[in-house]
């Protein structure tokens, strides 16, 4: 279904963007994924030809022209972006300093949005499209998580926009947002001790009206399906993929 197209994930070593990079590459697209670790993109690219690796921080504002460089070298062409990486705080008002702000925001706003306008002239040949990942938490409120949430909040504001934006140029872009995934970004991203997990992940269990926490696969699944050709009359959208967790 995507033979020969080439997408970029943006944090594809591990959890959801790993799982997005194997199902593309399963449908027969060319992916790079891009992490902060050589020895992580090194150790998945090895047992996957049709997956590169690029060493890129999101949070970094040269990445973005380097990443879009570095596929164009490897491919010379790009169908679809995954702003996937993202950084996350449990943080009350009261801890918040102009740092924590800065943290949060460079990596889930200002890289996602470098990587879209260095991507677009690519984009505009291959009538591509771009995906951002947002969170159950770009809009339903959450007592410590203004920043986080906040950023998600912007990304999903920038989906619409860029959609307006891009629609001319035959480029598509919409927004997943994610509920409670298994991964390791409550004990990375979060910073939280296994008593603190066990503990979310017990009451996001009682809250999900599915019952369970999504998989990674749950979550990438959506992604290929917003890659099907016959499925591409949507721009603009934000789609909850989340156990049905934002309509409690
Ligand atoms: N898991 C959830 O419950 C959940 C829920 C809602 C939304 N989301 C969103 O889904 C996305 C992926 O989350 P995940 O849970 O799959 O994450 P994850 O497993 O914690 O991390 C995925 C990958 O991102 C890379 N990464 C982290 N920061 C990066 C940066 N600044 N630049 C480049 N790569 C970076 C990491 O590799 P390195 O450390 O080597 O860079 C890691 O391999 C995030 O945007 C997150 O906000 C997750």
């Amino acid at each position: 279904m995507l033979n020969n197209k080439v997408v970029i994930i943006t944090g594809g070593g591990s959890g959801i963007g790993l799982a997005a990079a194997r199902m593309f590459a399963a449908k027969g697209a060319n992916v790079l994924i891009t992490g902060r670790r050589m020895e992580v993109l090194e150790e998945i690219t090895a047992n996957h030809p049709s997956i590169k690796g690029f060493v890129a921080d999101a949070g970094n504002p040269e990445s973005a022209a380097l990443t879009v460089e570095a596929a164009m070298k490897q491919w010379g062409r790009i169908d679809i972006i995954v702003n996937n990486a993202g950084a996350g705080a449990i943080m009350p008002l009261e801890d918040v300093n102009a740092q924590s702000i800065l943290d949060i925001f460079t990596v889930n706003v200002t890289g996602p949005t470098l990587l879209a306008a260095a991507a677009i002239p690519h984009l505009e040949k291959t009538k591509g499209l771009i995906i951002n990942m947002s969170s159950t938490y770009g809009s339903k409120a959450g007592a410590n998580l203004s920043l986080y949430g906040s950023s998600k909040a912007a990304i999903e504001y920038m989906t619409r926009s860029w959609a307006l934006e891009l629609a001319p140029k035959g480029i598509r872009v919409n927004a997943i947002a994610s509920g409670p995934v298994e991964t390791a970004f409550l004990r990375d991203r979060m910073g939280l001790t296994p008593e603190q997990i066990d503990a979310v992940k017990e009451h996001e269990r009682q809250s999900i009206p599915l019952g369970r926490r999504g998989e990674p696969n749950d979550v990438a699944a959506w992604m290929v399906s917003l890659a099907n050709p016959e499925m591409s009359w949507v721009t603009g959208q934000v789609i909850g993929v989340d156990g049905g967790l934002m309509v409690t």
